[in-house]
């Protein structure tokens, strides 16, 4: 689908999308096509239901052609956030109407917030995220051949200001896209060696990346991770990417995804239920891939540092027992107490590693680590937890702006010592209660005094239905919030 702005001209083909306020007050040049119709519009609305709430849509059939009528309520609700909702629904509106063209107006509005240009880039933006489809699997019925819209039109007097301001929201959802894609791979051709040569496929937009195999980790002292890959026949990879837009010798921003390309569990084997969802285990690692996609497309003026560990987690012969206890790159022992409390083993060392070579402002992980997790705040919200205030509020003030659920969860010593082993320095895995606390305590205990935050994932990496602006599947949740993150506090600084 091609999206593209235009002046405000009345096309003659193709669909026609006009806003309508609250109590189907019209805007002056809805009024005026309603005038021209001979009052059609006026007499639809009466006719209907609809009377021009936020985000009602009727549609009208007019001799020249279909139009859509949008509701803007008051005016005063609609903002960047709104407009890319409304972008998504009348995309998805139009995709199932038949129609291959649409032109939506821009007018002005007084209690608008913000600038047109911009609300009219949020609403491609919005489109464009919505348009997203994971279908190369399927040789029939495609969800891209039922979608019929091909030409997305927005016509607004400041074209020229709006598409440029979309070239950058464009950079975001390529990012945003690439994750979508990486979690929704199936795992027999997404896993670790494969993942690794889709991430050496960034260095064409100005990454540079580097790959660690299993001897690399071995001579490193990596063992924590490299026991969670030990069951696998495909070898465990470590990914770093690195984009250097800032200062030279600028510490970098440091973020890092767990990349655990499928969980059985292992030895401590997760029912057959729902396991097919395990694919997603490496959904922080892809929201740490697609945010370093995004920076770089849009050439962000900033260092920073992306590191994802990727592993599979399989039962066999070779595999990690509960009872094993394994030495970490930081020297520290672990002693396993459940296999399937895995992703933090690899985030153990990826952290570690990351914090002692390149020595960042702040560590950001992301990781789908606990089930708890889902149970504590839904898939409304992602749980966080952070040993420092500052950014704690930074992110907040992030994922507000983008529209996307944060939510601290606390740390404390009194969480922090159920991780306490009798035979090594922690266990792998405490009493169920807490279970989500228990963990980001266990890495903890790897990130030293650098500031640092812990996303679980678990709740967001996939979603079951469909919303405006995230269609069912991989999400890519996060990579919005970490941009806005990284564009509002940390360049050009
Ligand atoms: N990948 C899972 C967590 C998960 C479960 C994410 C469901 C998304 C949906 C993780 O590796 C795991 O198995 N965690 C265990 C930890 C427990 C053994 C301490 C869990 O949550 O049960
Ligand atoms: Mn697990
Ligand atoms: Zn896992």
């Amino acid at each position: 689908m091609q999206i593209g702005f235009a002046k405000c001209v009345f096309p003659k083909r193709g669909a026609l999308v006009l806003g309508v306020l609250e109590n189907r007050r019209m805007l002056p040049k809805t009024r005026m096509i309603n005038k021209e119709s001979g009052g059609l519009l006026e007499t639809a609305m009466k006719g209907s239901n609809f009377t021009g709430k936020s985000h009602e849509i009727l549609t009208v059939y007019s001799l020249s052609g279909r139009i859509v009528l949008y509701g803007l309520g008051t005016g005063d609700e609609i903002n960047k956030l709104w407009c890319e909702t409304a972008g998504g629904r009348i995309l998805s509106n139009l995709n199932k109407s038949g129609e291959t063209g649409a032109t939506v107006i821009f007018e002005e509005h007084p209690k608008a917030q913000g600038d047109i240009h911009e609300r009219a880039a949020h609403f491609a933006y919005g489109a464009l995220l919505n348009s997203y489809k994971f279908d190369k699997y399927k040789t029939k019925n495609k969800a891209s051949d039922s979608s019929t819209l091909k030409k997305l039109t927005i016509a607004v007097d400041a074209h020229s200001v709006a598409r440029k301001h979309f070239s950058e929201l464009q950079a975001v959802a390529d990012g945003v896209f690439f994750a979508r894609d990486l979690v929704s791979e199936p795992p027999n051709i997404l896993f670790p060696d494969s993942f690794s040569k889709k991430l050496q496929s960034l260095r064409t937009v100005g990454l540079k990346v580097e790959v660690l195999g299993e001897k690399e980790m071995s001579k490193l002292g990596m063992g924590a991770l490299l026991g969670v890959g030990q069951g696998s026949s495909r070898e465990s990879k470590l990914v770093i990417m690195r984009w250097t837009g800032g200062r030279r010798g600028e510490k970098p921003l440091g973020f890092i995804g767990k990349g655990v390309c499928f969980d059985t569990g292992g030895i401590s084997l997760k029912p057959a239920s729902g396991m097919e969802d395990m694919k997603w285990d490496m959904g922080g690692a892809a929201v740490v891939s697609g945010l370093m996609k995004a920076l770089a497309v849009r050439k962000a003026g900033v260092n920073v540092v992306g590191i994802v560990g990727l592993v599979e987690n399989m039962p066999d012969g070779n595999a990690q027992r509960p009872g094993d206890i394994v030495k970490s790159m930081s020297g520290q022992t672990i002693e396993i107490i459940n296999t399937d409390a895995e992703g933090r083993l690899v985030l153990a060392d990826a952290l570690w590693y990351m914090n002692k070579r390149f020595k960042p402002k702040f560590m950001i992980d992301l990781a789908t680590l606990t089930g708890a997790m889902m149970v504590a705040l839904g898939q409304i919200n992602c749980g966080y937890f952070s040993n420092d205030d500052t950014l704690a509020e930074q992110m907040e003030k992030a994922a507000k702006a983008v529209g996307e659920g944060l939510w601290r969860m606390p740390l404390g010593a009194e969480y922090n010592k159920m991780m306490d082993s009798d035979v090594a320095d922690m266990k792998n895995a405490g009493p169920r209660f807490g279970g989500s606390v228990t963990a980001a305590c266990f890495l903890e205990r790897f990130v030293e005094s650098c500031p640092w935050s812990h996303l679980d994932i678990a709740g967001m990496a996939w979603s079951a239905k469909d919303a405006p602006t995230v269609p069912k599947g991989g999400t890519g949740w996060g990579v919005r919030t970490l941009n806005e993150l990284v564009k509002s506090n940390y360049e050009g600084v």
